[in-house]
């Protein structure tokens, strides 16, 4: 084991870099897009309720795993167990997230890479270099290997430098940035014809899809690898935590952080689309829904910007900008779960293993770019829906089952000691133990079935 490990060297440090983690594409692609498709602000309030009733306590589960073991993620789950009938079971969910937080890195680096190539084509087209604008903004399997590795670099260029240097530094850096351009793109799409009409859409409840199953699977799913739950990221980065902090209370700060740039999201994006359909741009398709996934990112959005002139020459450099540094904020807690493991499990200097397991996870994401029309959305499928709510669920049944209790309790009071006359203790291990394992598995079958 090495003898120093890594910790964040503040508590809004630690906020900034776990709402980095949590913040992502799933946060202004994803959610926005299904919120669109399924009914509105319905799916906005089943969102927000899920988010506090199943994916806060399952958040709060991994910090406190990783705060009480202060190690890598298969490690911290051996320690929780105390009998050998639960040692095998306490590897394999360990395993598992080293694996889950591994397979979202090889297919979030192509989706980053393409963020990452119409950046760089925003800001060519602004150079007046065409021929380059058009090889990067058009999908080729020379650009995609590209821009992946260029993205997977600048991972690991944070990765290599450590907890303190590397990811709390970065966080503190780019979380503040996108914050300012998320708000000014937002604000100034607001302002353009049509953008009223989006946000009817956004935000006008269409209650009779509610209690829709498919909505709720959704939600929930969305909810899940919107907090990054699942995957041991939070784990680890739960483990740089100092003893001194209020775990309750930063695990809050960060869901609501999360939601608050998730909803944020919606107020641009929708409006956007909107807008873009008043320039004249098609923003549905034949079946009469809205038009999601890549084409909305790469067609309809693009589409809008040039309609807009010189000043769509430098929303789109924002734009791309805006979610490149939320890939990349989250990609650095993906590569972190495998690679303080190789440190500390197999004391590998950490810049090797950054290089090794990096090196290893773009070399799938390269087969995912080969085979990009049934690879990318199985892997997708695999890890989002089966490899994060059963990982997530076996993290919960430590916490709610195996884990002493009286050693959970002392954990979670270190930096908050009157822990147990306050609201959390009350209703949080009533919630790991029964409400939360139950709920994801309820939903987990119905997304299978
Ligand atoms: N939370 C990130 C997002 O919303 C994705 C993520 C999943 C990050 C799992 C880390 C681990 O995009």
């Amino acid at each position: 084991m090495s003898a120093v490990r890594g910790e964040f060297s503040s508590r809004l440090g630690f906020v900034l870099a776990a709402s980095g983690s949590a913040v992502g594409l799933g946060n202004i692609w994803g959610f926005p897009t299904q919120a669109a498709s399924n009914g509105g602000g319905a799916f906005l309030l089943v969102y927000l309720l899920l988010t506090f009733l199943l994916a806060y306590p399952a958040l709060m589960a991994e910090l406190v795993i990783g705060r009480f073991a202060k190690a890598n993620s298969v490690t911290a789950i051996r320690k929780l167990s105390s009998s050998s009938s639960t040692h095998s079971f306490a590897s394999l969910t360990g395993y598992g997230g080293l694996a889950t937080a591994s397979l979202v890195l090889t297919f979030y680096a192509v989706v980053a890479g393409w963020m990452l190539a119409n950046l760089l084509a925003a800001i060519a087209r602004i150079a007046g270099q065409q021929d380059l604008t058009v090889w990067l903004s058009t999908n080729s399997l020379e650009r995609d290997i590209l821009s992946a590795a260029v993205f997977v670099l600048l991972t690991i260029s944070i990765i290599c430098a450590g907890v303190v240097k590397g990811i709390e530094r970065w966080s503190t850096r780019l979380m503040p940035s996108l914050l300012i351009i998320l708000v000014s793109l937002a604000a100034y799409v607001m302002t353009l014809e049509g953008a009223g009409e989006g946000l009817r859409a956004y935000l006008i409840p269409d209650f009779s899809a509610i209690l829709d199953p498919d909505l709720i699977v959704s939600a929930m799913g969305q909810s899940f690898f919107s907090l990054s739950i699942g995957a041991g990221s939070m784990l680890i980065y739960g483990s740089y935590i100092s003893k001194q902090s209020n775990l309750p209370r930063m695990g809050l700060a960060v869901a609501m952080i999360d939601v608050g740039i998730a909803v944020l999201a919606g107020l641009l994006i929708l409006p956007a689309i909107y807008v873009a359909q008043a320039n004249g741009v098609a923003i549905f398709d034949n079946a009469g829904g809205l038009v999601g996934g890549p084409a909305m990112i790469f067609s309809i959005l693009p589409n809008l910007f040039e309609s807009m002139g010189v000043a769509g020459n430098f929303v789109a450099v924002a734009f791309f900008a805006l979610m490149t540094i939320a890939a990349l904020t989250s990609s650095i807690s993906m590569l972190e779960v495998p690679v303080s493991y190789a440190v500390e499990y197999h004391r590998m200097p950490r810049v090797r293993a950054t290089w090794l397991i990096a090196g290893s996870i773009f070399v799938v994401s390269v087969l995912i770019i080969l085979n990009s029309d049934w690879l990318l959305d199985l892997v997708v499928t695999i890890v989002t829906q089966y490899m994060q709510p059963l990982v997530a669920l076996a993290y919960l049944l430590f916490v709610g089952w195996i884990w002493r209790r009286d050693q959970l309790l002392q954990e979670l009071k270190s930096g908050c000691p009157d822990l147990e006359n306050g609201w959390f203790w009350r209703l949080w291990p009533f919630y790991v133990r029964f409400i939360c394992p139950l709920g994801i598995l309820v939903i987990f079958l119905q997304s299978i079935l």
